[in-house]
């Protein structure tokens, strides 16, 4: 069976607001997106197609995908205008596969054992992604930041990434809502559970695998980055 992943590289940064795009961002050396990269190569994926800017193509494959020997990157492919967008295109890249891992190359923390997990539970599910319980109370606010309402905590989980899916079945519920051109999806999940007819399955990745998102989140990345690296070496 063939297991293929797109990583997403599209995005600009907005809330980062470095002078480049987040994924190129050094940590320890090395651009974030290279984390990511190296935890699929180490796994049992026989397929990476990596999802960047138009502008970015080239300089990835020189200075990431040659550079560092990410032999199963067989495609760079442009991304599109919002998350939704990249992912479609990445889907289209794919010539065949039996499952498809979507993640984010914005999240660096993910590891070939999380790789394999993601691997057994969406052989298991068809359809699963990674995610924690949430450990906060999470609240509903209107436009002024009023509190609404307070979904009850134990049912609230924050979604990570990879999201995993039978290919047919995402790349049928991608090609739905593009389709319909309903621009509002944030993760793959919501796609499959408004377009797709199999229910998706949460499992627990770690608290750990952190989307570098703002500022702060470069500091953490690079702490968790190099603790576990001591880690590895004990
Ligand atoms: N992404 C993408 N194409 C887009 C938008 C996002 O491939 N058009 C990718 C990002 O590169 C990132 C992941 O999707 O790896 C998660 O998105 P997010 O954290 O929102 O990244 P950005 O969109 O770049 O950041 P921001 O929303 O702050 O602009
Ligand atoms: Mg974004």
């Amino acid at each position: 069976e063939k297991i293929a992943a797109i990583v997403l590289a599209a995005g600009e940064g907005k809330r980062m607001g470095s002078g480049i795009p987040k994924q190129y961002m050094l940590i320890k050396s090395r651009p974030l997106v290279y984390y990511a990269l190296k935890a699929f190569e180490e796994s049992t994926v026989d397929e990476v197609i990596l999802v960047t800017g138009e502008d970015e193509i080239d300089y990835c494959k020189e200075y990431i995908v040659d550079r560092y020997h990410f032999n199963k990157v067989t495609k760079i492919v442009p991304g599109g205008w919002e998350r939704y967008a990249s992912v479609y295109f990445g889907l289209e890249a794919i010539e065949d596969a039996d499952y498809v891992l979507i993640h984010d190359g914005a999240r660096p923390m993910i590891n070939a054992e999380l790789v394999q997990k993601c691997i057994y539970y969406v052989k298991k599910y068809r359809a699963c992604v990674v995610g924690m319980p949430s450990k906060d109370t999470i609240k509903v606010v209107d436009e002024e930041n009023y509190a609404v309402r307070t979904p009850e905590r134990k049912t609230l989980w924050q979604v990570q990434t990879p999201q995993c899916f039978e290919f047919d079945l995402v790349k049928k519920s991608y090609e739905k809502m593009m389709e319909n051109d309903d621009g509002k999806a944030t993760d793959d999940a919501m796609v499959v559970e408004t377009y797709g007819n199999v229910p998706v399955k949460l499992f627990e990745g770690g608290y750990d695998n952190i989307k570098v998102t703002t500022p702060e989140d470069v500091r953490l990345a690079t702490n968790l980055v190099r603790v576990r690296k001591i880690f590895h070496k004990l």
